[in-house]
Order: C-alpha cells, then structure tokens, then sequence
C-alpha cells in the first residue's frame, strides 16, 4: 500500500472513530448540556476547565444562539445585530481573556445625537425627548430595595408589592421615574407589553450594573464580532459539540445516569451522562422531549413569551447617519404599540440597517418581515429616504422568539420562582439561561458560575 493510500485509510479511519466505538455511537461524559447559546457555551467551556468530560448539544450548526454577527462579504466588515454589550464585570473578563477574545471597555453612543422619532405610518411626530436622568435616578432609588435579584430570581419574602405592580402602575405610583420610561423602554426591547409586565421584569432586564454601566462604560469585543467568543469557544470545544443536534428522547431516572437519543446529521447518538444542563428556553414545547415528569411539566407549561426580532436590511435609501425610534404621539411616555418597529440604526457597514421589531406573542417571520419592508416604504414616501431602485432587502434577519419567558404576577407572588428553583438538581438535572435569571449573557454567566456550576462539579 502506498504511503498516500495509507493516509487515506488513516483519516477514514480517524473520521469515523467517534461513531465506531465499542458501544456503537455512545458518548459517556460527566455532564451533558443542552443550547450552546450564551449559557450553555459558558457552562461547558468552564466545565471542562474545572476537569468535567461534557457534551453540548446545539440545534443550529453555530454556537451563540441570540449573538448574530453579520460579515460584509466584500469589506470583511462585521457587525453585531443581535447581542452587542457585555458588564463590565471580573467574570466577563475572565471568560473572555479564557477564550483569548481582545475586549474594551466603551461608552454607549446612542446612535446619532438627533434620531427621528417616528409613528407607526413612519411620520415625524413632535417628540421633545425628555432627560432621562433625574427619572433614572428616582429608578435606581427603587431598584438598590431589591439587590438580591440582581443575582437571580431571589425574590424577598413576602414578595414586596411594587415588584408585582404592572410597570406602568409602578410608574403612576412614582411619578419621578416618568422621565426616564421611554429609555428604559427601549434599552429592555424584547418585553413585549411593556406597561404591562410585572415590574421585578423591568428591574432585572434594566438593573443597577446597566445604569452604572452606561456612565462608565460596557464591556464590548474590541472586534466588534461577537461571534468571536463562540468561534474561540467551538475550537476550545472541538468534537464535544454535537451541532445541527436534537434530543428526540431522554431517560431520566433518580440518581442515575442520564440517557439521551440525539439525532444528528450524522445518524442518532446515545449520550450517557452523570447530569443533565438543559440550557435552551424552557417553554413546554421545546421541552416535550426531557420525559418531564407533572411537577417539571406544571412549572414550565406557565411561561408566556414575547417575540423580538433583528435584521439587517441594505437598498433603503436611507441617509447613512439616519436613526430612528418608534413613538406613539398621545400613548403613555409616548410608546409605540407592539407589534412594531423598535429603532433602526445605521451600522458600520454603508447602507446596511439594523431594524429591531417587538411583539408581546410571538409572530410569523413572514409577517415580521413585511411590516419592516413596508415601514421602508413609507420612510421613502415620507421623504427620510431616498427613493432607490429596486427594493429593499435583507442582508439578514433572525427570529429570536420565544424571547423573554415571564409568568403573571398572580404565579409570581405565588412562588413560581421558588418551586422554578427547587428543580435545581431534581433527577440529576439542572438549569440555566435567560428564564432562569435575565435577558442578559453577562448577568447569566454570574448566575451559572455562582449556582449551577458548583452543583455540576459535586
Ligand atoms: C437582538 C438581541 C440583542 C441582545 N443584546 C444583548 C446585549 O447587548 N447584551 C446582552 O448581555 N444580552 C443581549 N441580549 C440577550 C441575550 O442574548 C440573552 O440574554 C442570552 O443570549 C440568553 O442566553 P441563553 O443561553 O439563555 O439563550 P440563547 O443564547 O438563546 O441560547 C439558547 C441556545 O439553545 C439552542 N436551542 C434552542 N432549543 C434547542 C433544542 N431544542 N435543542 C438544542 N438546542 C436548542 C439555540 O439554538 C441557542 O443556541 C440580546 C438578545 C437579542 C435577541
Ligand atoms: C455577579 O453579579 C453581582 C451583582 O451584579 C456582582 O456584585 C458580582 O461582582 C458579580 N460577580 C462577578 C464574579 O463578576
Ligand atoms: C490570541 O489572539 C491573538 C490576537 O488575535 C493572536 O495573535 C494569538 O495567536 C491568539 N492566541 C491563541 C493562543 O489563540
Ligand atoms: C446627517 O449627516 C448630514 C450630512 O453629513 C448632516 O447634515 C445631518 O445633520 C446629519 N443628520 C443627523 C440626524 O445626524
Ligand atoms: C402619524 O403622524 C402623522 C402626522 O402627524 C399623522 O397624520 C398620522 O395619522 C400618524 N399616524 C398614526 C398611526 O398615528
């Protein structure tokens, strides 16, 4: 045999290894994780650092799940039209430093310093923004009573009445905070009926290490390109990520491995593993394959959800430094309804938008994406864009419903989040990601390091 034909024979041989085992397509490992988004990534990365064999499974063919990067295919300019900002906290630090991924640390710049404030038929309405700082700080007042759920859904007990109240009662019964509603608003896009949600929502997307960040400045990728961490994290991972993955059947039983059936593009993997980290939303139909038994089944069957949606669209005709929010002229702190657009930002890359649209349920993608079309259609109508030929188009556009999962105050005061916590463990299980905590990769890591991974490493 020749030696080019020995090579042949050899990277067969190494490319079917994982499958060909003894026990055909078993993988035994300490922990297995499910939802390589900003959670799960984090919890296998620091797993295997702390010694723990794992595999993560991930349904899409990358890692990052809410992070989205966008690369120009001619200028290799990249922007980040999904998560962009991180705390600038020890923890992320570490990570980041971990993964070898530069970061900075940055002021937010809110876009240009006169944005359009704009109604849904895409009119300038008489809008005279007001300063959100006093209001902000009359918010961070109300906030700096609760510092436990800056750490998770520690919730006092009994759980005060305010964090209960709908925000936009909250907001009647502390007049000072008005002010600042509608930039609270826009920095928390993805809660859906704002006015609404029960304010311990408001106050963890929105929370005291945000405000003291947006004076001092965010952690961010000194790339611009999110999507590095997950890069890095893909290579530090290598084999043990099973992409493209699905569970379609698990056996859990007490103090017992854990059995998984995982389909893959490459034929069905069984995974034995000591623990199970369900790391993706945690809505009942996402978890219909994890053999929930009532009391899993009754917790996760409460979680509602908004939709929230980004995309990149280019041939608008807009002007290069155009900004824009959405407003509702006569509405309470003038915000818009949802369904809707959020704001549309210039990005780094010429005549590339990023538009951001919102919904208290989720929509259908067809239907999210005509209503942005035709808002730039109006926009062109209106005058704030130029009229281009041929018609806008999305460069790219992602779905993140379900996005924030929230329950009624009514469960809330109940003690949802207490029975939610005590699954902690329950049949050699465990949980994490944004239901768990907060829409925020930053505030998750914390959460996952402090309470999940000193259980995962018993
Ligand atoms: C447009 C946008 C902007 C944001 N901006 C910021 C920001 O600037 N800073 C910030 O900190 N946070 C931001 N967030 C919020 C942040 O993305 C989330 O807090 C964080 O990503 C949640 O992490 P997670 O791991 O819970 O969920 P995800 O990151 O969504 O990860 C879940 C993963 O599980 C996978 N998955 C789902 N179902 C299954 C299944 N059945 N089997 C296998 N895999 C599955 C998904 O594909 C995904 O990869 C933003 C979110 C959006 C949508
Ligand atoms: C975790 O978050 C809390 C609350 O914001 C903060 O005080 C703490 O410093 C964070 N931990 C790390 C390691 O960054
Ligand atoms: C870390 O990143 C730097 C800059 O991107 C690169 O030059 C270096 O080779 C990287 N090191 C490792 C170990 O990946
Ligand atoms: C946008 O740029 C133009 C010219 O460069 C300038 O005249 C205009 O004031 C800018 N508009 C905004 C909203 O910043
Ligand atoms: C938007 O504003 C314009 C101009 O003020 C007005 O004519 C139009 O009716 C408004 N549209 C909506 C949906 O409020």
């Amino acid at each position: 045999m020749s030696l080019s034909a020995l090579k042949v024979v050899f990277a067969l041989c190494f490319l079917h290894a994982p499958f060909t085992q003894s026990h055909k397509n078993t993988i035994t490992r300490d922990v297995a994780i499910i939802g390589g988004g900003s959670a799960g990534t984090f919890a296998a990365v620091r797993l295997r650092d702390e010694g723990k064999s794992v595999v993560l499974v991930e349904k899409e063919s990358i890692l990052g799940g809410h992070t989205n990067t966008y690369k120009d295919p001619e200028t290799w300019v990249t922007v980040d039209y999904g998560v962009e900002i991180f705390h600038n906290q020890q923890l992320v630090k570490d990570y980041f430093n971990r993964l070898n991924v530069s970061w900075t640390i940055e002021v937010p710049n809110f876009g240009s310093s006169s944005p359009h404030y704009l109604n849904s038929s895409a009119n300038s309405i008489i809008y005279e923004s007001p300063d959100p700082r006093e209001g902000l700080l009359a918010y961070a007042e109300q906030l700096a009573k609760y510092p436990s759920i800056e750490r998770g859904f520690f919730l006092p007990d009994p759980i005060p009445e305010d964090l209960l109240l709908p925000f936009g009662q909250f907001l009647a019964k502390y007049p000072g905070i008005g002010n600042a509603a509608y930039t609270i608003f826009q920095y928390g896009q993805g809660l859906g009926d704002f006015l609404n949600q029960p304010t311990l929502y408001v106050f963890k997307n929105f929370g005291l290490d945000i405000i003291q960040d947006i004076s001092t400045g965010f952690l961010v990728t000194t790339s611009s390109d999110n999507y590095e961490i997950y890069d890095h994290a893909t290579k530090v991972l290598g084999p043990d990520v099973l992409f493209n993955g699905q569970v379609v059947s698990t056996q859990r039983r007490d103090d017992q491995a854990i059995e998984l059936d995982i389909e893959t593009p490459f034929g069905t993997q069984v995974v034995v593993a000591k623990k199970l980290l369900i790391a993706i939303p945690q809505k009942l139909d996402n978890m219909n394959h994890f053999a929930l038994d009532t009391r899993e089944a009754n917790l996760f069957g409460k979680f509602e959800n908004t939709g929230y949606y980004t995309s990149l669209v280019k041939n608008t005709g807009l002007p290069t430094n155009f900004t824009s929010y959405s407003v509702s002229s006569g509405a309470p702190y003038n915000l818009p309804t949802l369904p809707g657009i959020y704001s549309i930002f210039a990005t780094a890359i010429e005549d590339v938008f990023d538009i951001k649209y919102g919904s208290p349920h989720s929509v259908p993608d067809d239907f999210v994406q005509n209503e942005i079309l035709s808002y730039i259609k109006k926009l062109q109508a209106n005058g704030y864009a130029e009229k281009v030929s041929g018609e806008p188009e999305f460069v790219a556009y992602k779905s993140h419903a379900p996005f924030e999962l929230t329950v009624s105050r009514d469960r809330i005061a109940k003690g949802f989040y207490n029975d939610l916590y005590s699954l902690q463990g329950h049949r050699n299980t465990w949980y994490t990601g944004a239901a768990f905590h907060t829409q925020d990769s930053s505030m998750i890591w914390n959460y996952t390091e402090s309470y999940v991974l000193p259980e995962l490493l018993k």
